[in-house]
């Protein structure tokens, strides 16, 4: 059966996933909204689909089926509870949603609806990642010990200024951790099982007029005993491949983004050393590390793979809305352990009461020409794949930034 996708949010990560449904076979995307139109039309012309001015009116083309979610991080409720309530199947770009409570609305929407729900995480789908993962079920780290999550970015004061959305506690929801490290922290809890407690410490040390962190780092204690850490940025000049590393009484492995860094077991096999040799140089991109666009989109293409084998099957996919859940629960206990001074234990009964959320960002007064040129102001959708983020939305072009809703 071929697929259609309609698209919600004409922004920087819309034209990958535009691309990783191109590669997907047996896929078409028919339709695209954005509450700017002109970025909509702009994304139509571009990508050869039906611009639509209004999400109702998307939602009602019979030929899309599945509808992924680009809109800010939170902003990724509303056109996802719409689109279930329509019966579209909702793929939602990470983190699934900025607070728990706004997470569930969503996972009990799709579940009514019978849709399927899947929060997007690309580097799950990594084949290093699924070797690791592989490792892991078959027990032979022996007892997990240590589990770390490593990364080390770097965002200009440009990026931070290019959206009105960026570095806001209202739709970012929380800086280096919630919207750059995020992929990193559902791996590790992937790989290493549930967390059980938490301590954090977090900063705002490089960055101006941002509300929320550029650099955090937390210690944790998992479900089976095992510790780590988990350190996250923005601000680490010139910005470096993120790393995962988890060691055990019986063997270690280390990851930097797709690349095997040392893969060691105490019983090793004759598999290990093609292992090594095959993952060696595996990272094609630049990982996001400086530039939020330098990412491949097979990590997409492969979650999209799962998600219409999932629908066609009626299985869940490797990434449903509890597993999208799980890492934005991580991060509040992050934030609550480093607004306290307290350990944390998880699982959280609800949002925690963040006193971090009253601040707010302070829109810059001036735009530099990266950050708006005339072409941009016309419309916030980037000309080509090459062009940074920076650009992407201007806080002209930028929706407005709900007036009333408290978060959470
Ligand atoms: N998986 C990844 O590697 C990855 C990378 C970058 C961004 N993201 C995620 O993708 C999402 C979007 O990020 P981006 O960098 O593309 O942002 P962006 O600012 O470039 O694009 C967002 C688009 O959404 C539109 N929009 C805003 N509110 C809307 C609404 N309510 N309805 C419809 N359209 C709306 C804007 O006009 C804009 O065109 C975020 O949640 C971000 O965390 C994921």
């Amino acid at each position: 059966m071929e697929y259609g996708f309609g698209i919600v949010g004409c922004g920087m990560i819309a034209k990958f996933h535009a691309n990783a449904i191109r590669d997907l076979g047996n896929a078409r995307l028919v339709a695209c909204y954005d509450a700017v139109p002109a970025a909509a039309d702009r994304f139509a012309e571009q990508q050869n689909c039906r611009p639509y001015h209004d999400l109702k009116k998307m939602l009602k083309d019979p030929e899309v089926q599945v509808v992924t979610i680009c809109t800010p991080s939170g902003a990724h409720m509303e056109p996802a509870v719409a689109a279930a309530k329509a019966g579209k199947h909702v793929i939602v770009e990470k983190p699934l949603e900025i607070t728990l409570k706004r997470c569930d609305k969503m996972i009990q929407a799709c579940e009514k609806a019978g849709v399927t729900l899947s929060a997007i995480f690309p580097s799950r789908f990594h084949e290093s990642t699924q070797m690791l993962k592989a490792a892991v079920d078959q027990g032979r780290f022996g007892r997990l010990t240590l589990g770390d999550a490593f990364v080390k970015w770097y965002r200009t004061q440009e990026y931070y200024d290019s959206g009105a959305w960026r570095g806001t506690w209202e739709l970012d929801g929380g800086g280096a951790l919630m919207n750059q490290a995020i992929h990193s922290v559902d791996l590790l809890a992937w790989l290493m099982g549930p967390v059980a407690e938490i301590s954090a410490f977090t900063g705002t040390l490089a960055h101006e007029r941002i509300a929320v962190e550029d650099v955090a780092a937390a210690t944790v204690r998992f479900e089976n005993g095992a510790i780590g850490v988990m350190e996250a940025t923005t601000a680490a000049y010139p910005g470096y491949l993120k790393r995962i590393e988890i060691h055990g009484s019986e063997g270690s492995a280390g990851f930097e983004e797709e690349e095997i860094k040392f893969w060691d077991f105490k019983n090793k096999t004759e598999e290990d050393d093609k292992v090594l040799a095959q993952m060696a140089g595996k990272t094609q991109t630049g990982g996001g590390a400086a530039d939020p666009s330098a990412i491949g989109h097979h990590g997409h293409t492969a979650q999209f793979r799962d998600v219409l084998e999932a629908i066609e099957t009626g299985r869940k996919p490797l990434v449903d809305g509890h597993e999208g859940r799980r890492s934005v629960e991580i991060i509040l206990a992050i934030y609550k352990a480093a607004e306290t001074g307290k350990s944390v234990k998880l699982p959280l009964k609800s949002d925690p009461p963040l006193k971090a959320r009253a601040k707010k960002k302070e829109q810059p007064t001036v735009s530099t020409p990266s950050v708006a040129t005339s072409a941009e102001k016309e419309s916030p959708v980037a000309a080509s794949d090459n062009q940074p983020v920076e650009r992407a939305l201007t806080p002209e072009g930028a929706p407005a930034m709900p007036e009333t809703r408290s978060v959470p």
